[in-house]
């Protein structure tokens, strides 16, 4: 399964109010979603038809964040689904999660793309290294270790869907601090010359789930149900929802 039609299919089970996405290109992605949608991408140059209220922001991810009031698009400041499609190294992509994070609820999902380099050059932090592949999915895997290490509240899921594999976050939590304090060390020790030192699980997707079985576990009505219930109660709902994923 591709990484589009997984993406299409979460829309569906979960019918989110609002989508984010980080990096939108040509739209690719983003006409996926039919829900209010903000598309966050200082280079975006849509050519195909969207069917959605989309805000556009051309930006970068990290001056969107900054901004006051960065989801005044929707009528909450809550995002149901999250795409982070945007700038392929670590660092923007661990600053991408916290951000996004921010504005979860219990039942958000938060699907961050190429997170499975398949082998070590597509996981180049240097782009215009010729690596003979056309995808480039950079050293963007790294953040992986950090939600496992720091942040075991969270449900990481690895999803084996070509081309470059994508990570779905479960139970995420917006009070939780834990990677906003250990930003400046966390981001030091991604910057690290290439060839990257990608862990064979990743490459070999060992530990990946099969997209399609994947959608078909009842967990994604569970999330959907819990958006309509106190923060409390839905991180109840949500933690026995998720506890089979652990
Ligand atoms: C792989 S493309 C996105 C593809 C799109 N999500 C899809 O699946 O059809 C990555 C995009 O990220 C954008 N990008 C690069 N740096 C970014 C940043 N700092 N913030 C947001 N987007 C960024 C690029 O301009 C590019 O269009």
């Amino acid at each position: 399964m591709r990484r589009h039609d997984l993406l299409a299919e979460l829309h569906r089970l979960l019918a989110p109010r609002t989508y984010l996405e980080i990096g939108v290109n040509v739209g690719g992605s983003m006409t996926l979603s039919r829900t209010r949608s903000i598309g966050v991408d200082p280079y975006f140059s849509v050519d195909r038809e969207i069917m959605c209220d989309v805000h556009l922001v051309r930006t970068s991810s990290d001056e969107f964040f900054a901004r006051q009031h960065p989801l005044a698009h929707f009528d909450e400041p809550l995002i149901d689904l999250a795409f982070i499609d945007g700038m392929h190294l670590a660092e923007y992509a661990f600053r991408d999660f916290v951000n996004v994070e921010r504005f979860c609820h219990p039942g958000s999902v938060v699907v961050i793309d190429d997170m499975l380099p398949r082998d070590v050059p597509e996981a180049r932090r240097d782009r215009s290294v010729p690596s003979g592949k056309p995808a480039w999915a950079g050293d963007v895997y790294k953040i992986l270790g950090t939600l496992r290490e720091l942040r075991p509240d969270l449900v990481c899921l690895e999803v084996d869907t070509a081309p470059t594999g994508v990570v779905v976050v479960l139970n995420p939590d917006a009070t939780n601090t834990v990677l906003v304090e250990a930003a400046d060390d966390v981001v030091e020790s991604y910057v690290t010359p290439d060839p990257q030192d990608v862990p064979a699980e990743i490459m070999d997707r060992s530990r990946a789930h099969d997209p399609r079985a994947l959608l078909d576990l009842p967990v994604w009505g569970e999330l959907a149900a819990a958006r309509t219930l106190p923060t409390d109660e839905a991180r109840t709902r949500v933690g026995e929802a998720v506890r089979s994923l652990r």
